[in-house]
């Protein structure tokens, strides 16, 4: 069974509330979306990485990606949602991927994932019939606040943390079945694993840490940044 990457890449990231996509912010000198390919790029076993870009991308040119060309495919094929630019890009490979070889799914966004933490994934999930993703387990006390209350925010109740996993990616599955599974899915799929669990399927949970953040908020980049070069000094 061979791996491959899919990195969906064709958000606005509306919530960084700049005039540049999220994936192309500069990030220690390179755009945010080099980190998530050099994760990939350096595991041996990734067979291959495909981008996947809007297709009114316009930025992807700018940037050199020299010596890059033996190990990436871009596909322009992105959709109004994250969903359906992997629905997209998965069937852009199928003449490539074999129903039964694993697609890690991973955001553009993530620029921190450690390397063990990639090969721990590979590791775990490598003879799971299901598959898996990356997530931790929640630390923090949650609360539930007041519906429509105004004048800021206020606490109803607390909810038990207990059992409670934040989903993170790479999500790895089958071609065949996240296909299947993006396929058939309700509209309140959020990500690839909620997809599997409308079929009735249980994803491995692989615990990782708070370094694997998502870049969302503006203040997310300056931390990535602080992330990477305590991991790479
Ligand atoms: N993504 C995508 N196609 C979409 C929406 C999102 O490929 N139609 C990708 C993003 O480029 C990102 C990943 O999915 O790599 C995670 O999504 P998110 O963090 O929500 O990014 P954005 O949608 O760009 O940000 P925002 O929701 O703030 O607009
Ligand atoms: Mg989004």
């Amino acid at each position: 069974m061979k791996h491959y990457a899919l990195i969906p890449a064709a958000g606005s990231g509306t919530r960084m509330g700049g005039m540049i996509e999220k994936q192309y912010l500069d990030l220690n000198g390179v755009p945010m979306i080099a980190h998530a390919m050099m994760v990939l790029a350096r595991q041996p076993r990734v067979e291959r990485i495909f981008v996947v870009l809007s297709p009114a991308d316009k930025r992807w040119n700018n940037f050199e990606w020299q010596g890059w060309e033996d190990r990436i495919e871009v596909l322009r094929c992105g959709g109004r949602t994250r969903a359906e630019t992997v629905l997209n890009g998965l069937d852009a490979i199928a003449g490539i991927c074999a129903p039964d070889d694993w697609v890690l799914v991973h955001d553009a966004a993530r620029p921190c994932m450690p390397d063990d933490m990639l090969a721990k994934l590979l590791d775990e999930i490598a003879s799971d019939p299901v598959g898996g993703l990356l997530a931790m387990p929640v630390a923090d006390t949650l609360k539930r606040a007041v519906a429509g209350t105004s004048g800021g925010a206020r606490a109803e109740t607390t909810v038990p943390r207990a059992g409670l996993w934040q989903a993170q990616t790479p999500q790895m599955f089958r071609h065949g079945m996240l296909s299947r599974a993006l396929r058939a899915a309700g509209s309140d799929m959020t990500d690839e694993a909620s997809a599997i669990e409308q079929l009735g399927l249980q994803p491995r949970l692989v615990e990782s840490d708070s370094r694997n953040l998502k870049v969302t908020w503006p203040q997310d980049l300056a931390l990535a940044g602080m992330i990477l070069k305590t991991m790479h000094e």
